[in-house]
């Protein structure tokens, strides 16, 4: 597991950085791995993710002018960059900082002035590019120490994720839905977050189940055009529905009582429309998002009954939906699925997180884990030439002050 700063590191670090004077505050906020219900959160579907016990440190003090000063331990060799609040706007040389800069701009959106700019100081131990979140632990991270810092105590921890979801999508770029922020905002010790994302109605489901252990697995690959293949499936996803509104509305449905998302539909309601949708791409990227809201459910309902097997099954099952209706596996993460599959005491396992590379998620017997690691990492690294990393998850807590 990736390394740990204290408070007090992190805190000796920043003012070394930015100088004596007023102590910062320390927050962290985490990373998430979703355990099933992917490519559904920007359909109104359901998910269910839970905090992971690694992600981003903040320490964090206001300045008594307008000037922003950024500073990652993990890219150190940009050293501290700074803007303003009077310019918050992203600027072709940006990197991380858009994420900070942009979560303070959709606070401002929200009507909120900021009487003054901030020193903050970013350190994270989340696997770097792998889908777990780190782009949501920083937009929550910064909300979190934002709030805390300037007093904005009408801000819930949901505002913060929405404030982070805002951030990504109208400042960033990527038309993400809600569930990374919501995760890393909303996590709890030792269970899983059942949110339906098109009320934001949540439940926190404990996930103890006494022989098995959820492990991700780190492709440590990242393909490119993440971000614009990403808003392509959201896009066909919204066509798909649009055909099928259309074609509901000619056959005589009321307008209120058309879907709003394709979360709205059961697998029987798709079956029943599905002809009407024009193309078969977003036919196919439609099926998944509709059959995936209904296996959430299910495996939650699973869960409940400490049903493994069923658990599983339906992770084996997301996983071949998201290869080969959504498209948003490789062949390296395949290889991942398929070798993690051949190990006897392997429930099931899938992609995990947005795709095009990143971790797979597995469930795995406890006493099966060695044979998995060792399977899995040398049949990986035979196949592709890459070394696989193993995480056991341990669920942690959202985002908090340290
Ligand atoms: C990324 C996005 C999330 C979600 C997942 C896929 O992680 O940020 O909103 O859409 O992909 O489930």
């Amino acid at each position: 597991m990736a390394e740990q700063y204290s408070k007090e590191q992190l805190m000796e670090q920043f003012l070394q950085i930015f100088g004596e004077g007023e102590t910062p505050r320390v927050f962290f906020a985490p990373g998430r791995v979703n355990l099933i219900g992917e490519h559904t959160d920007y359909n109104g579907g359901h998910v269910f993710p839970c905090a992971l016990t690694f992600g981003i440190y903040a320490a964090a003090r206001l300045r008594k002018d307008n000037k922003l000063r950024f500073y990652s331990g993990n890219v150190a060799r940009l050293g501290v960059l700074e803007s303003s609040l009077d310019a918050l706007e992203k600027t072709d040389n940006d990197s991380w900082t858009s994420y900070a800069k942009g979560v303070l701009w959709a606070i401002g959106e929200r009507g909120i002035t900021l009487p003054c700019g901030m020193e903050l100081l970013i350190w994270g131990n989340i696997p770097n590019g792998a889908g777990l979140s780190s782009s949501a632990a920083l937009e929550v991270v910064v909300g979190l120490a934002a709030r805390e810092l300037y007093g904005l105590s009408q801000l819930t921890m949901q505002d913060l994720a929405l404030i982070g979801q805002k951030a990504e999508n109208d400042f960033c770029g990527l038309s993400c839905g809600i569930m990374d922020q919501f995760a890393s905002a909303m996590g709890k010790q030792d269970a899983a977050i059942f949110l339906d994302t098109n009320t934001l109605i949540y439940e926190y489901a404990p996930v103890k189940l006494p022989n098995a252990k959820v492990v991700i697995t780190n492709s440590n690959v990242k393909h490119s055009l993440v971000g614009s293949a990403y808003n392509d499936r959201r896009r066909e996803c919204e066509e798909a529905l649009a055909d099928i509104r259309d074609a509901m509305e000619k056959a005589g449905t009321a307008p209120d009582a058309l879907p709003k998302s394709l979360g709205a539909l059961s697998e029987e309601d798709f079956e029943n429309w599905k002809h009407v949708i024009r193309n078969d791409i977003c036919r196919a990227r439609a099926k998944h998002a509709v059959y995936e809201n209904q296996r959430t459910i299910r495996a939650v309902a699973a869960l409940k009954k400490d049903d493994a097997a069923a658990f599983g099954a339906l992770m084996n099952a997301s996983h071949d939906s998201l290869r080969d209706d959504y498209e948003v596996s490789c062949p390296e993460v395949d290889t991942l699925v398929e070798l993690a599959r051949s190990v006897p005491g392997v429930i099931g396992s899938r992609i995990t997180g947005g795709g095009f590379g990143g971790c797979t998620v597995s469930l795995v017997a406890c006493d099966a884990i060695p044979a998995f690691e060792k399977t899995v990492g040398e049949g990986y690294q035979k196949a592709t030439g890459l070394t696989a990393d193993f995480y056991v998850v341990d669920m942690g807590q959202g985002a908090h002050e340290i």
